[in-house]
C-alpha cells in the first residue's frame, strides 16, 4: 500500500487521477490542466526540500547559470515527459556532461530515481518563471 501510494505520488499527472477514486470526471482537457497542476503543488515543496538538503544549490541556481545551469534554462530545453524526466533523473545519479558545457555534475549515487525524478519534475516545472 505504501508502495502505491508512493507510486501515485509520483507518477504521471494521470496517475493522480487513477489512484484518485471514482470522483466525476471534467472534461478531458480541464482533466489534463488539473492533474498537471495537482503534481506541480504537491510535489514541488517536496521537490524543494530534497534541493536543499542536497548539495544542488552548490552547483544550481533557479535562474542564473552557475557552475552548472539556471534549472530555468534546463526547463526550457526540455518537454516534462515521462522519458525525459526519467534521463533527467538517470544523469543526476549517474553524473554527466557535455550538455551545457565541459564542466561535469558530479554523480549522486544515493539517490533513488523516484527522487532524483521529484526533483526533475519540479525543475521542469519552472519554465514560464
Ligand atoms: C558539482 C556541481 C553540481 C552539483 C552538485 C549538481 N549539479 Fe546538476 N549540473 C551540473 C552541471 C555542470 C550540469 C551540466 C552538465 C552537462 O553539461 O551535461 C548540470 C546539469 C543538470 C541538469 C540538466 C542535465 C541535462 O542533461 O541537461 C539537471 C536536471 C541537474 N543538473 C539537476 C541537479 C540536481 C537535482 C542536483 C542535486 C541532486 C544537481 N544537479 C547537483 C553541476 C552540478
Amino acid at each position: 500500500m505504501k508502495k502505491l501510494m508512493v507510486v501515485c505520488a509520483l507518477g504521471a499527472g494521470l496517475m493522480i487521477y487513477a489512484c484518485g477514486g471514482n470522483e466525476s470526471k471534467p472534461a478531458e482537457k480541464k482533466e489534463e490542466a488539473a492533474s498537471k497542476k495537482s503534481v506541480v503543488d504537491a510535489d514541488a515543496e517536496k521537490a524543494l526540500t530534497m534541493i536543499g538538503s542536497l548539495d544542488c544549490t552548490t552547483c544550481h541556481k533557479i535562474s542564473e547559470k552557475n557552475i552548472g545551469p539556471a534549472y530555468t534554462e534546463v526547463a526550457k530545453k526540455y518537454e516534462a515527459t515521462d522519458a525525459v524526466i526519467t534521463d533527467l533523473a538517470n544523469k543526476v545519479i549517474k553524473g554527466g556532461q557535455g550538455v551545457w558545457g565541459s564542466v561535469p555534475m558530479t554523480p549522486h549515487p544515493n539517490l533513488s530515481l523516484d527522487s532524483a525524478k521529484v526533483m526533475v519534475k519540479y525543475i521542469l516545472s519552472l519554465k514560464n518563471q
